[in-house]
């Protein structure tokens, strides 16, 4: 939208609004509560087994409900805006191929959670002057969360480190695990990032968060002398 001023603000708001913003937030409700619940699942969830001591496991149980909030709190919403609960499963709808990964140690939910977790820091930081203010006011929410979960990283990867092993450990993680996250970002010249700017749902083009992405995940992968491999970024299509 041109005008600045154009916002919603409520639910019997949103209903009113022409289908094509409609469709344009109802697809972005969807998409975290499918990934925010599959996240959970395989990797999240099952890091709790992997963490190495107890003080690890209670933040690793802190971040698997954190997760699973994240869902749930995106399930309601759409739930309100008349999207099918079914509509937001895993089941119906495929998870992002960031989640295609089989987690098999500490040092790689530690890379996820470093790396993963900032490129969502990202897209909730997009939606922070949405013009639908209840999703507006979701990503806000969320955000220190989200952070939590980076910050979590720093201080696991700050231990791996230390040692050799460990960080040979965490080098193999991010050689395996960093060159899938480009994608999330989408494609240039996406019709739907387009359509979502068009209504003022999200701010920044795709290309333009992954660069940024890129940017930060290296200045992440220098404070902790790791390297980060060479990775394509997304392509128009
Ligand atoms: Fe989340
Ligand atoms: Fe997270």
């Amino acid at each position: 939208m041109s005008e600045t001023d154009f916002v919603v603000k409520t639910i019997a708001e949103f209903d009113s609004q022409p289908e094509e913003y409609r469709t344009a937030v109802k697809k972005i409700i969807q998409s975290h509560a499918v990934n925010e619940l599959y996240g959970a699942q395989v990797f999240d969830e099952p890091a709790i087994q992997l963490a190495p001591n107890a003080y690890a496991k209670w933040l690793t149980c802190r971040v698997a409900m954190e997760e699973y909030g994240h869902h749930v709190r995106f399930k309601e919403l759409g739930k309100e805006i008349g999207i099918a609960e079914s509509a937001m499963s895993p089941e119906e709808k495929k998870p992002l191929s960031i989640f295609e990964f089989d987690l098999n140690n500490w040092a790689e939910f530690v890379v996820i959670k470093m790396f993963a977790d900032l490129a969502e820091i990202l897209q909730v930081e997009d939606l922070w002057n949405c013009t639908f203010h209840p999703l507006r006011n979701l990503a806000r929410m969320t955000m220190p969360e989200e952070r939590f979960h980076v910050d979590f990283g720093h201080e696991f990867a700050a231990e791996l480190v230390k040692t050799e092993e460990g960080k040979a450990a965490l080098q193999k993680a991010v050689d395996e695990y960093f060159p899938k996250l480009p994608a999330f970002f989408g494609r240039p010249k996406s019709k739907n990032n387009e359509m979502f700017r068009k209504w003022g749902i999200k701010s920044r083009r795709n290309e333009d968060m992954a660069a940024d992405y890129m940017k930060r995940a290296r200045e992440t992968a220098d404070k902790f002398g790791l390297t980060l491999p060479d990775v394509s970024l997304p392509q128009a299509a």
